[in-house]
């Protein structure tokens, strides 16, 4: 049997130790062979792959971002795409693809197994923790304790200015980051994609935090909406390669705070720092767990399905399951922080 590994989407802490579980466990005790396809979808549809044995993994558990370079290119959305893949899964002699990624990399793992009888096993990933199907991904732990440690800086800034601090985090569509990187680092209003903010409940919080004589965190996720969304979505770009960014949000409403309230005001712009380094200690472990079981899957020919974690459990489901919907923040678990608003 030979196997076939590749990370897909944005990067994400644990990667890494997903590929060396896959590997450790597939050589040692099924005795299976492994390449990695480069880059994502786009390295199969490319036929650009690496070899992939005990040595190579070596030394990678630790290690952010992924030996295995990732990209969003997707084969379906690609010109002679899917045939590209075929080809190359054949040049190659591959049996069974593990695909490690968040929506669209599992999605298309879906479809070329529903669709072109392709042996695919999903993992899932995304710092976001927006997908279906699983109680966590890993990269999220991670992400939460880098966001919780800028807050925790932030407050003695913030402290000795008496200024509002605005800390813009990752989350286009949930906002899972900034809840739990919001209530673990006691910030006064946290702001999530899945409920508009109206601007002037944000200031009345804002007000509220300097009369008590402490100076006021505003985390935000980066999908956050006023509900005037246009003052918002007139600032939204497309970058080159189609994806429209809605980053604006925190620099929004410093200056909105600051002209409103009449207090200094500064944004603090998380982004990639969130994604990148080392994963952390429940990051590898559940990267690891999930590798393990994803090459059980392919012994067993548990094709379409991806592992997931529910409980302590690790678990098969239908990789569509993960895709269907995302998982995003419930109102009642967002309601629950609204006691330490303002
Ligand atoms: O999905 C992971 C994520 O980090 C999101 O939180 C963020 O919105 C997006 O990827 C950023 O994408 P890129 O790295 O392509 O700018």
């Amino acid at each position: 049997m030979k196997v076939g590994v590749l990370t897909g989407g944005g990067d994400c802490p644990g990667l890494n130790a997903v590929i060396r579980a896959v590997v450790r466990k597939g050589t040692q005790e099924y005795g299976y062979g492994f390449i990695g396809f480069k880059d994502g979808w786009r390295g199969v549809i490319q036929g650009r792959a690496v070899p992939l044995d005990i040595p190579a993994v070596r030394g990678i558990l630790p290690r952010g971002g992924t030996v295995l370079g990732a990209s969003r290119t997707n084969p379906f959305t690609t010109e002679n795409g899917v045939r590209g893949i075929r080809e190359n899964l054949a040049k190659y002699e591959v049996d069974a693809l593990v695909a490690i990624g968040g929506e669209d990399t599992l999605g298309v793992a879906a479809r070329l197994h529903a669709e072109h009888g392709i042996p695919c096993v999903g993992v899932p990933k995304t710092i976001d923790n927006d997908l279906s199907a699983t109680d966590y991904t890993f990269g999220f732990d991670t992400a939460v304790g880098i966001a919780t440690e800028a807050i925790d800086r932030l407050h003695t800034t913030a402290e000795s200015h008496m200024r509002v601090l605005v800390v813009e985090v990752m989350g286009r569509h949930a906002g899972w980051i900034a809840l739990h990187s919001g209530l673990a680092g006691g910030a006064n209003v946290i702001l999530i994609p899945e409920q508009r903010f109206d601007i002037d409940q944000v200031c009345a919080w804002v007000a509220s935090r300097f009369e008590a004589s402490y100076a006021p965190i505003v985390v935000v996720a980066e999908g956050a909406m006023p509900t005037d969304g246009d003052l918002v979505l007139k600032d939204a770009t497309t970058d080159s390669f189609g994806h429209v960014r809605l980053s604006g949000v925190g620099e929004w409403l410093a200056r909105e705070i600051s002209a409103r309230t009449g207090n200094e005001a500064r944004t603090t712009v998380l982004g990639h720092v969130q994604r990148g380094g080392t994963p952390s200690a429940f990051d590898r472990w559940l990267a690891t767990r999930f590798g393990l079981h994803a090459i059980d899957a392919v012994r067993d020919g548990a094709f379409g399905t991806m592992v997931a974690l529910r409980g302590t459990d690790i678990v098969r489901v239908p990789i569509t399951e993960a895709t269907a919907k995302l998982k995003t923040v419930d109102p009642a678990l967002y309601a629950e922080a609204g006691v330490f608003f303002g």
